[in-house]
C-alpha cells in the first residue's frame, strides 16, 4: 500500500534551494522524486497553449484533467506535455508566476492532487513543493521546511538565471519573488506554511552540502 511507502516532504518558498537539495537527496536515498512545482508550471504552459483565460477556473480545471504529463526521470530529466518537450520552457520566471496564479484556485489544486500522490512508490519519495507536508502527503514520516531570507533567495535565483543567459535584473527579481511569496502564503487554499512536526532549516548561511547533511539527519541518516 502506498501509505507504507516513506515520504520526505520538502516545502518552502521559491529560491530556498529545495530543487537542488531534493534532487540530491532522492539520488542519495535511491528514492523517487516529485517536483510538484513542475506540475503547476506545466499546467501554466498547457493553459497558455490552450488559449484559456487564467481566471476561468472551470476551463483551467478541464486543461488540468486532460493534459498528458510525462516525467522522463534519468540524469537529465525531461518533462513532456502531450508529447512535447517543455523542460526548458517551464523554467522561466514568467512561467513560475503564471503557475503561482493558477495554483491559488482550490478546484485546480484538487485536479492535480492524485497526479502528485501517484509518485509515492517503493522504495520511497522525496516531494518538493509548497503543500507537500500539509495537504498532499500529510502522513509523511519526514517533513522539512526549507527557507532562506528573501534577499539571499533573490540573489541565488539571479545567479542561476544569469548563468542560463536570461535577461533579468536583481531588482525586478527581488520584487517578483516577494510578490510570489506573498501570493503563495496568503492564498486560502493550501497556503505555504510550516507543516506540523516539520523541521525548519534556514539555508541562508549554509552550503548545499550542509543543507543536505542536515536533511539526512532528519531522516535518521538512512
Ligand atoms: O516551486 P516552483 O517555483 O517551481 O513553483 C511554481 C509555483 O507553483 C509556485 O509559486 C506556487 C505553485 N506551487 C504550488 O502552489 N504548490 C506546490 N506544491 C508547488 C508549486
Amino acid at each position: 500500500m502506498s501509505g507504507n511507502v516513506p515520504v520526505l516532504t520538502i516545502d518552502g518558498p521559491s529560491g530556498a534551494g529545495k530543487g537542488t537539495v531534493s534532487r540530491a537527496l532522492a539520488k542519495k536515498l535511491g528514492w523517487h522524486f516529485l517536483d510538484s512545482g513542475a506540475i503547476y508550471r506545466s499546467l501554466a504552459v498547457a493553459v497558455v497553449q490552450a488559449g484559456v483565460d487564467l481566471h476561468d477556473i472551470e476551463a483551467v480545471v478541464h486543461v488540468a484533467r486532460s493534459m498528458d504529463l510525462q516525467f522522463d526521470a534519468n540524469d537529465s530529466p525531461r518533462i513532456l506535455l502531450n508529447g512535447q518537450d517543455i523542460t526548458h520552457r517551464i523554467q522561466t520566471e514568467d512561467c513560475g508566476n503564471t503557475a503561482s496564479q493558477i495554483a491559488g484556485h482550490g478546484p485546480v489544486r484538487a485536479a492535480l492532487l492524485q497526479k502528485q500522490r501517484d509518485f509515492r512508490r517503493e522504495p520511497g519519495l522525496v516531494a518538493d513543493g509548497r503543500d507537500m507536508g500539509t495537504v498532499v502527503f500529510p502522513d509523511a514520516p519526514y517533513k522539512i521546511f526549507l527557507t532562506a531570507g528573501a534577499e539571499v533567495r533573490a540573489n541565488r535565483r539571479y545567479k542561476q538565471l544569469k548563468e542560463k543567459g536570461a535577461d533579468v535584473t536583481l531588482d525586478r527579481l527581488t520584487k517578483e519573488i516577494e510578490e510570489r511569496d506573498r501570493r503563495d502564503k496568503e492564498r486560502a487554499e493550501a497556503p505555504l506554511m510550516v507543516p506540523n512536526s516539520a523541521i525548519v532549516v534556514d539555508s541562508s548561511n549554509l552550503t548545499i552540502d550542509q543543507v543536505i547533511a542536515r536533511c539526512l539527519d532528519v531522516i535518521g541518516g538512512r
